[in-house]
């Protein structure tokens, strides 16, 4: 049977997340270490339009019929067939694997979502561009998360670092010298609609103080993306600490992340920050490379579930 596979790897936030919700820059970089896997089988004995879909890792097998309509997958496969003047799916199975962990920040459902348009896509013999992948996702994005920024979806479509602004063009970033970040993961579960909605609610209640966070974080995106177009590592650590700093004004820190963040610099990373939505989720730390098994055990000593080392390459 023709088989059709595709992968998209996860991804952190360097810079600017929430204040990137109200039109500030961010930077995002993808993590290729963790990935989403889709593989599409043709089944041209099973019945008729019967299109299976078997995601063990979050113990789902059913069909594209039962899933509920908004279902993330549901939601991007029907908008793809709309996409692509496609009348119906031939039968076919869809086997999802992640190693990307679930609600961590990492990006796992944008990573599924990518993963499973281009391996259907490719059964269908209509390619989509990474533009109308990016933006399907971004429609997924928008049941669970409310006012998605589109951030995710677009890093994880082009699996390049990105500086994003709502909205606007994505542009790739020219990585003059590579770096190495540690992931640190809290083991919490932390929905990306809920921090994001909490934001939402406060900056309501107090618009100038968080129009003056998000102004803060968006100052620094722009100095990150200027030390990363410009080779000088060395600034992007304390760079991150303020953006961390903003993060916990902002109300989406948490104890278990401010303790990894502290246990990374304390074991001398360059710099440290929650990234994502924040409350739980993941953190990263800047370190030499020499440094990162110094830090990723610190982290793990300090109660995180899981560690990353991951190297932004020069590009
Ligand atoms: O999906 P997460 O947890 O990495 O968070 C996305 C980043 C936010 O800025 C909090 C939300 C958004 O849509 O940009």
């Amino acid at each position: 049977m023709p088989a059709y596979s595709a992968s998209a790897p996860g991804k952190v936030i360097l810079f600017g997340e929430h204040a990137v919700v109200y039109g500030r820059p961010a930077i995002a970089v993808p993590v290729s270490q963790v990935r989403a896997k889709a593989i599409v089988i043709a089944e041209p004995r099973s019945p008729r339009g019967l299109v299976r879909i078997i995601a063990p890792d979050v113990g789902l097998e059913t069909s594209l019929a039962n899933l509920p309509e908004d279902h993330p997958l549901a939601v991007v496969i029907q908008k793809a067939i709309a996409v692509m003047h496609i009348s119906h799916i031939p039968a076919c199975s869809i086997q999802i694997t992640s190693t990307i962990p679930i609600a961590g920040g990492l990006g796992s459902g944008a990573a599924v979502s990518v993963a499973t348009l281009r391996a259907l896509s490719a059964l269908l013999g209509r390619p989509l561009s990474n533009e109308q992948i990016s933006d399907l996702v971004y429609q997924a994005e928008l049941i669970y998360h409310g006012t998605p920024s589109g951030i995710d979806n677009t890093v994880i479509t082009y699996a390049k670092p990105i500086y994003f602004v709502k909205g606007k063009p994505i542009e790739i970033l020219q990585v003059k010298k590579p770096f190495t970040l540690v992931i640190g993961d809290t083991g919490i579960k932390s929905p990306t609609s809920l921090a994001v909605g909490d934001v939402r609610s406060a900056w309501e209640s107090d618009h100038q103080r968080f129009e003056q966070l998000f102004e803060a974080a968006g100052v620094i995106a722009t100095h990150g993306r200027k030390a990363i177009e410009g080779g000088k590592v060395e600034t992007l650590g304390p760079l991150m600490n303020e953006n961390h700093d903003l993060l916990q004004q902002m109300g989406v820190s948490s104890p278990e992340l401010d303790s990894l963040v502290e246990a990374a610099r304390s074991a001398g990373a360059m710099g440290a920050k929650l990234s994502g939505a924040g409350r739980g989720g993941s953190m990263i730390a800047l370190a030499a490379p020499e440094a990162a098994s110094t830090v990723t055990t610190a982290l793990l000593n300090a109660g995180a579930v899981g560690t990353i080392v991951t190297e932004v390459s020069k590009t």
